[in-house]
């Protein structure tokens, strides 16, 4: 295989324009301001960026409800500042992926506003309607608790529209072919200024039949996803889709295409929510079996591997007592739930703040196979506001410094309320303070991710599950081109001493610690003893037993 496959050894970071960093003191991020904070991040160490909804918007869904998609939203900057963007993100070797919004417009999009208003438009067809009100209009609810339906009488049309999400977001008839065309002209537009490829929103529902006489099961289009794939790639060679399709782990082939000639990317839900079981109850078992369950995939094919997102933490797939283990432990309190099946928290107070335990969370994170995504300020151990709705809380500005909110805006009114009290605002928790810090979590994260990149293997090669002896200490040995790191994590609040034997070429080896000192050198029989701290983790090269005599000639 060869390896310019960029997204397989890549680490991405999700940034919302909006909450990042604002110049013009309006309250709100704009381009500028992420333009200001590119070298930042090519400190950090990420090599692509995930930008979330920017083009004009209404912004009732955080800009998932999209009202021109061939713009970007006059709050947040210009064309003009977007392709300086990508530019500033090329010169520092960094790579733009932009969440791709088509499942459905927002409302107010023009194609909706025709659609509506004459039933002889060629938009009408775009939308999905029904005169009659579907007998499943109380099914299939994204948003329960907040949405009420996914049919809903338009005064303007006198017919029923579908939407998937809420009442403000008209599904698009993603079966009509000029629509399809549409799609394709969209990423053919973003690709021309610069983009590497697309996150895309909802893929299931894009490509799932959508209709009144759809029963609780639609069925998916998957050749529409071939098809969005080949047209990146005749346009632009290295493009790639980056699913978010929360699927069950025996449908996510067809997402890749047996041959990998679908999607690039899929966002690996499954493994996400068992890594929460496995931190909450300290048993790597099921996470385990995650990993095994989504393990086979095209080579070409790669997963991205995330703790927290914008959305809520999705414990849906969970059994029942696993499901309310993770509550119990990470979001007990019902204003910490959302939609009756997630948490929606960030990271840092999901774990109390402790540095052990993020430290573990990422390590593990990093070490998974596939490609690493993160979201902004988690490398600063952001906290949330449960204050706001939904999933605002965890949409909080971007905490920069001590100067008045959190040096992200000059303004008093930052679009969303930057966390000023609590072990969690900005005085205690801002990425100059941290930057100054050696032992920051900041600093700690930049160099995880600097040896997460020389870790090759993680990324592009196989993986096997080691023996412990312990299902509180995941052990996992991946390797690539005859080389082989093995990873170790201590899931557990309490020190354990772990044996584990491991082969390289056949013969015992010795472990050289990738991130500190002490390397373990095997027993006569080729047995390792390592003593794992509470939460500990370890990155391992595996080397022939002759490292010694090397390290020695040295
Ligand atoms: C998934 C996005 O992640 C979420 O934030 C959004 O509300 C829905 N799709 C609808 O676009
Ligand atoms: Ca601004």
């Amino acid at each position: 295989m060869i390896n310019d496959l960029w997204y397989k050894n890549a680490v991405i970071y999700c940034v919302s324009v909006s909450t990042y960093l604002d110049t013009n003191g309006d309250g709100i991020g704009d381009f500028q301001g992420l333009m200001r904070r590119l070298d930042y991040l090519q400190g950090l160490g990420v090599t692509a960026l995930w930008l979330m909804p920017f083009q004009p918007s209404p912004g009732r869904d955080d800009g998932y409800d999209v009202a021109d998609y061939y713009g970007v939203d006059p709050r947040y900057g210009t064309l003009g500042d977007f392709v300086e963007f990508t530019h500033g993100c090329k010169q520092r070797g960094m790579r733009v992926l932009i969440d791709l919004v088509v499942n459905h417009t927002s409302d107010q999009h023009p194609w909706f506003q025709a659609a509506r208003s004459n039933p002889n438009s060629k938009y009408r067809d775009w939308y999905v309607w029904s005169k009659k009100k579907p007998k499943n209009a109380e099914k299939g609810i994204v948003f329960p608790g907040v949405q009420r339906s996914t049919w809903d009488k338009d005064a303007v049309a006198g017919e029923y529209y579908f939407h998937r999400f809420y009442e403000f977001q008209p599904d698009l008839n993603t079966a009509n072919p000029e629509v399809q065309a549409e799609i394709l002209k969209i990423m053919g537009f973003w690709l021309q200024l610069g983009v590497s490829g697309f996150r895309m929103d909802a893929v299931p529902f894009v490509i799932a039949s959508k209709g009144a006489d759809v029963g609780e099961k639609p069925v998916e289009q998957y050749d529409m996803l071939r098809e969005f794939s080949q047209f990146l790639t005749w346009r632009e060679g290295e493009a790639i889709i980056l699913a978010e399709a929360n699927v069950l782990p025996g449908t996510d082939m067809k997402y890749f295409g047996e041959a990998g000639e679908r999607l690039q990317m899929m966002f690996n839900f499954d493994v996400n929510q068992h890594l929460f079981y496995a931190l909450a109850s300290a048993d790597a078992g099921p996470l385990v079996e995650a990993m095994k369950d989504t393990k086979p995939r095209p080579a070409t094919a790669q997963w991205g591997q995330f703790l927290r997102n914008h959305d809520e933490l999705d414990l849906g797939r969970l059994e029942e007592k696993q499901r309310q283990a993770v509550f119990a432990a990470f979001g007990p309190q019902p204003e910490m739930q959302l939609y009756g099946r997630g948490i929606r928290r960030r990271l840092a107070p999901m774990l109390g703040g402790d540095r052990r335990r993020l430290e573990l969370a990422y390590s593990l994170m990093l070490t998974l196979p596939g490609t690493p995504v993160i979201r902004y300020g988690d490398e600063i151990g952001m906290g949330d506001d449960l204050r706001l709705p939904e999933r605002n809380c965890a949409r909080t500005p971007m905490q920069w410094s001590t100067e008045p909110n959190a040096g992200f805006t000059k303004s008093e009114h930052p679009i969303l309320p930057v966390i000023d009290h609590g072990p969690y605002g900005f005085e205690h928790v801002n990425a100059a303070d941290q930057r100054r810090d050696p032992n920051s979590l900041l600093n700690w994260m930049e160099r995880m991710i600097r040896m997460r990149k020389e870790v090759p293997e993680i990324g592009w090669g196989d993986f096997r599950f080691v023996s412990t002896g312990t299902k509180t200490v995941l052990a996992m040995e991946y390797e690539w081109r005859n080389n082989a790191v093995l990873c170790l994590h201590n899931l557990e609040g309490a020190p354990r001493e772990i044996r584990l034997t491991l082969k390289h070429d056949g013969e015992g080896c010795v472990l050289v610690n990738l991130l500190s000192g002490d390397h373990s050198e095997p027993n006569k029989k080729g047995r390792h003893t390592i003593l794992m701290e509470a939460y500990g983790y370890r990155w391992f090269r595996v080397c022939g037993l002759d490292y010694l005599l090397k390290r020695d000639e040295v």
